[in-house]
């Protein structure tokens, strides 16, 4: 496969709350997304896509595309479940800064512009009786549609629906999208008001925290351009506390408190950001102390959902 070539640095404007690390800050974001990624996958025992989405096991991709892949905690795990397969990795910010395997090649490239300019072939309607292969047979977005403004983010998912592969006879390509929704997470956070305060702040740096229940609407929304698409849904609510009945969803659930405290911290620390006005450190210590208390019922949801094209 020709990858496309690189594109110079965007000059759109985004709101992705980590722009612009600095080289001290790498490390540490870079190692949240590699823990939440390790603790999701492990869930789902070592598969990519959750086992309820999967409606092909043992399906292997052979041209896949991440958007916003970040440090490649996806893309190189894709690369070694999926050695034959080329993976494309795109994110705004800087290339990750580790060896990738040698079937991922990343492209720097905002994707609420770039995508029909460095795919056009794959951007122009294809319809799903024309038999054309062109376009990936996997895409993956985590964590990104929620810092992106809820018209933008719709029109990332539908643009990555078109690059999806037609079904051409067979099976098409799969949308997998993956993010949070804190409409739970407000409601139960725990016997103080730290939790109200925290997903206050945490909602004022998101662009849109709730997203994740709305990514199937997005998805079955993609018909009206002449794409269709199967969509499944699954959700996980994950307790945040270590009081959960069942074990394994709740090592889970504490990974992903983790990653969310250490998202929090880092924003906290980038005293030059205005976003991180409000995500005191005292803040965190009280939301901290509330989610180890007995009492706490604080949960965090998570959406995951999958679009094959028809
Ligand atoms: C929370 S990180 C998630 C990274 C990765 N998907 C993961 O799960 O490990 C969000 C990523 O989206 C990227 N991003 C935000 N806006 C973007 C845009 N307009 N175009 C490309 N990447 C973007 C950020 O640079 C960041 O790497």
């Amino acid at each position: 496969m020709q990858a496309p070539p690189a594109l110079a640095e965007s000059q759109s404007q985004h709101r992705y709350v980590f722009d612009s690390l600095k080289t001290s800050e790498v490390e540490e974001d870079s190692a949240r997304l590699d823990a939440v990624h390790t603790a999701f996958t492990a869930y789902f025992g070592g598969n990519l896509i959750p086992p309820a989405l999967d409606d092909r096991p043992g399906w292997k991709p052979v041209r896949i595309l991440e958007l916003g892949c970040g440090h490649g905690s996806w893309a190189i795990h894709a690369a070694k479940q999926y050695p034959e397969a080329e993976i494309i990795a795109i994110d705004i910010a800087e290339a990750p800064k580790r060896p990738l395997p040698p079937n991922v090649h990343f492209i720097r490239a905002d994707i609420t512009k770039d995508l029909p300019s460095l795919f056009p072939s794959e951007s122009e309607p294809s319809p799903a009786s024309s038999g054309s292969k062109s376009g990936f047979d996997l895409i993956h977005i985590r964590f990104v549609l929620t810092h992106l403004p809820p018209p933008t983010a719709q029109s990332v998912i539908r643009t990555a629906a078109r690059l999806l592969t037609p079904s051409g006879g067979g099976g098409g390509g799969l949308l997998l999208l993956e993010d949070g929704d804190t409409n739970n997470t407000l409601l139960t956070s725990g016997p103080g008001d730290a939790g109200n305060k925290f997903w206050r702040v945490f909602h004022r740096v998101c662009a849109d925290a709730d997203v994740g229940s709305k990514l199937s609407g997005y998805l079955r929304d993609c018909s009206t351009d002449g794409v269709q698409l199967e969509v499944k849904e699954y959700m996980l609510l994950m307790p945040a506390h270590a009081n959960g009945d069942d074990q394994a969803l709740t090592k889970l659930g504490t990974a992903f408190h983790q990653f969310v405290m250490r998202t929090a911290r880092l924003v906290a620390q980038r005293g030059n950001n205005q976003k991180s006005d409000g995500f005191t450190e005292e803040l965190l210590d009280e939301y901290e102390a509330e989610v180890a208390s007995p009492d706490c019922k604080a949960e965090h949801a998570v959406y995951f959902c999958a679009a094959r094209r028809l």
